[in-house]
């Protein structure tokens, strides 16, 4: 019997007031993009002193998750100890990217994804809980023009979704589902609202019909912003309240947090917006962050690969977990960003 008290209390933990979600779960391609930002080769020992780097920086007051790739789940770090024990014993619980990748969907009119990766899922996230994983990821992307995504993307990443949902409670792990809309485009905010709707009540749709118990899951979307390539330009007061508004009407309370992803806003725009949310007052749910590239772009550039930038690279990252562990209260000002590191 799946116990749902057992995932609602990890799920909560995961957002406990001021504490947020660090990404970093970048799959192979995805890290070797970051370092090449850096000119550092995107070797194993590399990746394992990075992510490593980023364990040992002094945010448990902040992080209270890391979501992992399949390599660093089973790495160690430099002294022996596994990666995942670093994290557990700064009370920082471990996390997995369980999805395979966007991959192109059959048979489709225009140029749309679904993820894959439920094939072997149920074995895999029974290795994964072994190795300590306490919550699992899968990240859906849909890309808005005049015409998509279509209904039948939508649908099948919906269902997608689901099943893998109720594989992660069936095996006690608490699923995060991410469903990203995609912010490139000319669209308005308007439109980033109605596709971003439409996308989560398929999903919560789906996650009903598949017996998901919402006290179990965390939801990780995007923020509703107007498209990176157009000329709107919008406050964050108004994304914050456009964003609040659309998630009250298609989430269900029962779910204990949204934990938002970056998507490419800047470091400062990811926290002033999330700042501004919670300024609105008290929500169903918790509303926090698991930030990929907006907690982990300024210590990349402070480590640029030198283990003697360690230190520095330790402060930014802390620096900017410190932030955006104050915008969960609505706490956050611009001047904190000169406070510290950056
Ligand atoms: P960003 O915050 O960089 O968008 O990454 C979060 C994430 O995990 C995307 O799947």
């Amino acid at each position: 019997m799946t116990d749902i008290k057992a995932l609602n209390e990890v799920a909560r933990a995961i957002v406990a007031p001021g504490k947020g979600i660090l990404a970093a779960d970048e799959s192979s391609g995805t890290i070797k993009k970051r370092f090449d930002s850096i000119g550092v080769e995107s070797t194993e020992e590399n990746r394992r002193d990075y992510r490593e780097m980023l364990f040992r920086a002094d945010v448990a007051d902040y992080i209270s998750g890391v979501i992992l790739y399949d390599e660093t789940i089973r790495q160690q770090a430099a002294d022996g100890s596994r990666l995942v024990e670093v994290l557990e014993r700064r009370g920082i619980i471990p996390g997995i990217k369980v999805d395979l990748g966007a991959k192109p969907l059959a048979l489709a009119d225009e140029d749309e994804t679904v993820t894959e990766g439920l094939d072997g899922l149920r074995e895999r996230l029974a290795e994964y809980q072994e190795l300590g994983a306490k919550f699992a990821k899968w990240r859906a992307t849909y890309t808005i023009t005049d015409t998509l995504p279509s209904p039948y993307a939508i649908d099948v990443n919906a269902h997608a979704l689901a099943r893998y949902a109720a594989l992660c409670q069936e095996n006690g792990i608490v699923p995060i589902v991410e469903p990203e809309v995609l912010m490139d485009g000319t669209h308005t905010i308007e439109r980033a609202d109605d596709v971003t709707a439409s996308v989560l009540h398929e999903l919560f749709d789906a996650l009903f019909d598949q017996r998901v118990a919402f006290e179990g899951v965390l939801l990780k979307p995007n923020m509703v912003l107007p498209g990176y390539d157009g000329q709107q330009r919008v406050s964050d007061g108004v994304i914050a309240a456009k964003t609040v508004r659309c998630f009250r009407w298609v989430v269900p309370a029962a779910v204990p947090g949204i934990v938002f992803l970056s998507g490419g806003q800047s470091d400062e725009q990811a926290t002033a917006r999330l700042n501004a949310m919670n300024k609105l007052g008290p929500q169903p749910w918790e509303l926090s962050f698991s930030y990929g590239r907006a907690l982990q772009s300024a210590a990349l550039k402070a480590w640029k690969g030198e283990a003697a930038n360690l230190p520095a690279a330790q402060a930014a990252f802390g620096h900017r977990s410190r932030l955006n562990s104050a915008a969960r209260s609505g706490a956050y000002k611009p001047e904190m960003e000169q406070a510290g590191a950056n």
